[in-house]
């Protein structure tokens, strides 16, 4: 028997969001979270800027990164490295997706 904990939670519909865009969806008991697809590909990341609280959800992509619509720092979407970094703006946090049946699943833990 394996050891694994299985921690992958339901996100959403992999239909649910359009090539090049960003929706903010909530799974019970969790903070809201970004749900993008860009280059076919799904990422999950916290939906809350790490610098001041703005909805990434309400930014725009470009170029296979997150652009916060308010002071405009930018995120590789995956690996949430920042870019043109307003002072005290960490990285962003993603999550491990798994896409099974065109539904998103997300290890939140
Ligand atoms: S709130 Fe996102 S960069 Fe400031």
């Amino acid at each position: 028997m394996s050891d694994t904990v299985l921690t992958a939670m339901k996100i959403c519909s992999i239909d649910d969001v359009a090539e090049g865009e960003v929706i903010k969806t909530s799974v019970e008991g969790r903070d809201p979270v970004a749900v993008y697809k860009s280059g076919g590909q799904i990422y999950v990341s916290n939906d809350v800027c790490p610098h001041a609280e703005a909805s990434l959800a309400e930014g725009y992509i470009e170029d296979g990164r997150i652009i916060c619509p308010v002071h405009f720092a930018e995120f590789d979407l995956g690996t949430g490295e920042v870019h043109n970094q307003p002072v005290g703006c960490g990285k962003l946090k993603f999550y491990t997706v798994t896409v099974v049946a065109g539904v998103v699943y997300a290890d939140l833990a």
